[in-house]
């Protein structure tokens, strides 16, 4: 497939139903309409589109108290393992055949859409993530605004943390692009997600992020996570986010 053809199926460009390996995908359907003819090997190796396991953006050794195993472990096994099941489950859902159950295509499309979310947010997670920074700027202004103070703030944020765990679950500072105001949320899976917000920082409360090195003590884990928030890429998120109200305030 051609780059200009593949970045006009990436997009969806201008219709609803987008040339695809030589075959037709409904872009509003998500449903494949091969004729028999185009379902060759080589139509389907066309595919799954590809996604990068993005590096740590710091040394897994520069850290308080998240060992360099336990980030490494996560980073490799839970982050790159959903990057590489979604090409996994894309690639199966070009597979399918026009007259396939739709009950076999939605399941399809839950796992596709967990594994992006987890994809996502473990790239967030990581990004928010470095020794040594302290809370400052328009974010400090913004949480003491919201909550009082920063300790309240982080007292919340921390007891959600402790409450939503047990297993799975994500606590995240929002950006309410409507209300134009901070949230903080708590979903228990990787397939639920604040609407109309747009994620500033982000807390993995699965067990995966804390038990190699925590065992069952998850506020030992959620103190050592507080310890390396990066801040700096907060406000750098918090300042793109009040851009994007401002513009939608306009339209
Ligand atoms: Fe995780």
């Amino acid at each position: 497939m051609s780059s200009s053809r593949r970045q006009f199926v990436k997009l969806g460009l201008g219709t609803s139903t987008a040339l695809m390996g030589g075959g037709l995908f409904d872009v509003v359907s998500g449903r494949l309409a091969l004729a028999s003819e185009d379902r060759s090997p080589a139509s389907i190796d066309a595919f799954p589109r590809k996604y990068e396991i993005k590096p740590l953006s710091f040394k897994p050794e520069s850290l308080k108290d998240l060992s360099p195993k336990l980030i490494t472990s996560h980073h490799e096994n839970n982050y790159g393992g959903a990057v590489k099941n979604l090409m996994k489950v894309e690639a199966e859902i070009m597979k399918l055949s026009a007259d396939a159950p739709a009950f076999v295509l939605t399941g399809l499309k839950s796992s596709e859409h967990a594994f992006r979310n987890s994809m996502i947010l473990h790239e967030l997670y990581f990004e928010n993530l470095g020794a040594n920074f302290k809370v400052k700027g328009r974010t400090a202004k913004i949480i003491s605004g919201a909550w009082g103070s920063q300790s309240r703030f982080e007292s919340e944020m921390k007891t959600s943390g402790a409450g939503v765990g047990g297993g799975t679950g994500w606590i995240i500072l929002g950006w309410d692009l409507r209300a134009e105001q901070p949230i903080l949320s708590c979903i228990g899976h990787n397939n639920q997600f604040p609407a109309n917000s747009i994620p500033l920082l982000l807390m993995d409360v699965y067990e995966h992020a804390y038990a190699i090195e925590y065992g069952a003590n998850l506020k030992g884990y959620i103190d050592a996570f507080f310890a390396n928030i990066n801040w700096e890429v907060v406000e750098k998120r918090l300042e793109k986010a009040e851009s994007v109200s401002k513009l939608l305030r306009r339209s």
